[in-house]
């Protein structure tokens, strides 16, 4: 899950090359690299962050109007400046950078040693590029039918780009599994991982498919496919502001993105549910109504944050809808030999759409004739163009690695897919059914009143900035919220945080209670919460530190708790979109105290493009 940008036109290529890769650093930072074309392959690279690279290419020779770069997260070969890409070739003429894994590299690179080549990094990337050289040598073709040709003998995911000393004015890309965005310019074009490096230059853009090549002149642009056919470009105009992907004066994209929730939450309620008129509209769901609504089974798939947003839709589909649900991680499910019955409904969630194991799942079940809804955030994502409808979350570019008001979004689009197949199989009174929309229609001003809380959040936080370990507990459709608050500290603070049902820990984890551990509890008012107090009870009995998210006015846990985290009342179903706002600040507010770059926590990657 790395970065790729490419440029080739009348502009210099280097500063709009540096500059997307730090629009793309999200997606990995442990090395970053560029080479130009200018009379020879300039090939600059180095461990870390772009801001490196940048500091060691000052004084070099960067003029060049064709160029490629690249950020990684390192997959294949330690993060260092020998398996940083750009790759150059072993004659030197070309050079190569790749998002992906290639799962065949090591009896490619046997192939390869054999024939005499050595190699100078511990990359996949590296061997995929001396492949492209053996076979553009032996068979005197040219690059593009070496691409061809070295391509329909790998396996695995890959976008590639690379440039060629003999043909200085084209770039040649490639797309199997990773995503490839193409901005078209005048005169000029640009190649990225997702469209925030473009945006500032066109919003013209080209979504590469898979099995597709892409040769790029400043003024032109051919697609072909492995077996050397024209594709025609499906030219898209991007709906997106460059604003959105700015600071916009917050110290990081996290605590942006956490603030922009009522407006995040807002955007995916309007034009969709309607109060007055007691509907909900989203035709993407309408339109397969009949399917979903006579499904015999929901199948729910998907990662990480992702994952719990699925949990918490289990709990709202089966109570409003009476369809079983069954929850998968996609990584399991995809080697797992799931059982698929014609008509059952599949709904992969994912933030970027990207997601290597969710993709491949969802892959999988569609070939044995399961009907995939996506719910995605990511525009034009390879998720949202291989399900056969779905609905998209709204939220804007997430660019903090931690997901936050994608989160939300995912919750408020399920549950509104959950409330119309309800009213279409009519297993929900109209009452209840009017109630939940205006619960919904309440929910941006009640996170907007909970973010009002962030200085109390933060003072909670840091009284427990330096434990070496929490447990988050929460009941019914709180245990999802549970497990995403713990996800959050892990992911931005590095305490070992674990998320259970509160009825659990007597199963076992209460074990772990002393005055040292933190208990975060999901509290707020719903049917379990007399469960909910007795467990804080049986915490504090063992002198655990409680903290709690309680609904406003909750005397009797704030008499208990030696914390308390309020957020205005919501019915229980719809609870989960608020409660999960002050964990989402408390683990922000540890993480920069510790001096943690929360946008980019070590080891991790906005979107997870290999499996
Ligand atoms: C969440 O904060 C993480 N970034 C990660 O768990 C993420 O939710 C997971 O990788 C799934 O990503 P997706 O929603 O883009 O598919």
């Amino acid at each position: 899950m790395c970065g790729i940008v490419a440029y080739i036109g009348h502009r210099q290529a280097y500063p709009v090359i540096i500059k997307g890769l730090k629009r793309l650093e999200y997606r990995g930072y442990d090395s970053a690299g560029v080479a130009l074309l200018n009379h020879g392959v300039k090939l600059y690279k180095k461990k870390g962050k772009v801001a490196n690279l940048e500091e060691s290419t000052l004084g070099r020779d960067l003029e060049a109007h064709i160029g490629i770069g690249h950020t990684r997260w390192a997959t294949h070969g330690e993060p260092s400046d020998r398996n940083a890409h750009p790759h150059r070739s072993a004659n030197g003429k070309l050079a190569m950078i790749h998002n992906g894994i290639i799962e065949n590299y090591a009896s490619l690179k046997q192939e390869l040693i054999k024939k005499g080549y050595q190699f100078l990094s511990d990359t996949d990337t590296e061997v995929l590029l001396y492949f492209i050289e053996d076979i553009q040598k032996n068979n005197s073709s040219t690059l593009e039918e070496a691409l061809r040709i070295a391509l329909k003998r790998v396996v695995g995911a890959y976008v590639i780009v690379l440039i060629d000393q003999d043909n200085p004015d084209t770039l040649i890309a490639a797309r199997k599994g990773s995503p490839l965005v193409i901005g078209i310019g005048k005169g000029e074009h640009f190649l990225a991982s997702d469209a925030s490096p473009i945006i500032e230059y066109t919003k013209e853009v080209v979504y590469v498919n898979d099995y597709e090549i892409a040769i790029i002149k400043p003024d032109e642009l051919i697609l072909k496919n492995l077996g050397n056919e024209r594709q025609t470009p499906f030219i898209q105009k991007l709906d997106l502001e460059l604003a959105a992907i700015e600071k916009g004066g917050y110290d990081h994209f996290m605590l942006k993105e956490i603030f922009e929730q009522p407006h995040t939450i807002y955007d995916c309620l309007r034009g969709r549910l309607d109060v007055a008129q007691g509907t909900i509209t989203m035709s993407g769901i309408r339109n397969n109504m009949e399917q979903i609504k006579n499904a015999n089974r929901i199948l729910i798939i998907a990662c990480g944050t992702s994952w719990h947003a699925g949990l918490v839709a289990e709990y709202v589909i089966e109570e409003l809808c009476r369809i079983p649900v069954e929850v998968e991680y996609a990584s399991e499910f995809r080697y797992r030999n799931p059982i698929i019955h014609k008509g059952d409904m599949i709904i992969a969630i994912s933030q970027s759409g990207e997601t290597a194991d969710t993709l491949v799942a969802i892959e999988r079940a569609k070939e044995q004739g399961a009907v995939i809804l996506g719910i995605v955030n990511v525009v034009g994502s390879s998720i949202s163009r291989i399900s056969h409808a779905g609905a998209y979350t709204h939220a804007g570019p997430e660019i903090g690695v931690a997901s936050t008001k994608a989160f939300t979004a995912q919750l408020t689009v399920l549950t509104m897919v959950a409330l119309m197949i309800a009213k279409e199989r009519a297993t929900i009174s109209h009452d209840r059914y009017i109630h939940l929309l205006n619960e919904l229609n309440e929910v941006p001003e009640k996170v907007k009143h909970a973010l009002e809380n962030a200085e109390h959040i933060k003072a909670v936080a840091l009284k427990y900035k330096d434990v070496s370990d929490a447990l988050f507990l929460g009941r019914g459709y709180n245990f999802p919220i549970a497990l995403e608050g713990a996800l959050k500290l892990k992911e931005i603070s590095y305490i070992h945080a674990e998320g259970y049902p509160a009825a659990e820990m007597k199963h076992g984890p209460i074990a772990l209670v002393d005055e040292s551990l933190p208990v975060v509890f999901v509290a707020t008012k719903d049917t379990c919460h007399e469960k909910i107090i007795s467990n804080i009870q049986e915490i504090k009995a063992r002198k655990g530190k409680v903290i709690a998210v309680i609904t406003e006015g909750d005397e009797i846990i704030t008499g208990m708790a030696d914390d308390v985290l309020p957020v205005p009342e919501a019915d229980e179903l719809i609870a989960p979109i608020i409660s999960t706002i002050p964990l989402q600040l408390f683990s922000y507010y540890i993480g920069v105290a510790k001096g943690y770059d929360v946008d980019k926590p070590r080891n991790l990657a906005k979107s997870v493009t290999v499996e």
